[in-house]
């Protein structure tokens, strides 16, 4: 039984090199964010960047989709990465620049961190899974 729990587990991250319960089991409950991105590993953020690809690539001068193009947004200013893109005035109106801590509330919440942006997705639940997509974000930056 405890086989079938595992292997569902890793069917349901979609690649079997996945350590994430590994990391998981060595952080313990409720690690702190510095902790969480100390362990962040970008290769699983890429695979996890499945989620958001439908609205956004990510190679350098990649076309923008429903979302804007995201090379390059670690540490840049919120709501500019992509010169072409029609950002909301509530996402222009955010001081600042991208930061993991920033990334990492953005993606936990968007519409909780900023009300009336048009990134219609409902969060990454998940705070492991944020940690590499932005050690991943990081990566393409
Ligand atoms: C359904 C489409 C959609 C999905 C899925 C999506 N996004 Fe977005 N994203 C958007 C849109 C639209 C915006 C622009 C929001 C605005 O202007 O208010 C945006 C903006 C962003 C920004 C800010 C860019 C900037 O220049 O400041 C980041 C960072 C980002 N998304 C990351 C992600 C990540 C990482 C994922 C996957 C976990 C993801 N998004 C999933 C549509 C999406």
């Amino acid at each position: 039984m405890r086989r079938v729990i595992v292997l569902a587990a890793l069917l349901a991250a979609g690649c079997s090199r996945d350590d994430s319960a590994e990391r998981r089991a060595r952080l313990g409950p409720n690690p702190g964010f510095a902790q969480l991105m100390r362990v962040a590993d970008a290769e699983a953020g890429a695979r996890r960047f499945g989620q958001c690809a439908a609205c956004h690539s990510i190679a350098a001068g990649g076309q923008d989709r429903n979302g804007p193009n995201l090379h390059g947004v670690y540490g840049a200013k919120i709501g500019q990465n992509s010169a072409r893109f029609g950002y909301t005035e509530a996402l222009q109106a955010q001081a600042g620049t991208w930061d993991a801590a920033r990334l990492d509330r953005w993606l936990a919440d968007p519409r909780g961190m900023v009300p009336g942006t048009s990134m219609a997705f409902p969060g990454v639940r998940d705070p492991l899974d944020r940690a590499d997509l932005i050690a991943y974000l990081k990566t393409q930056s």
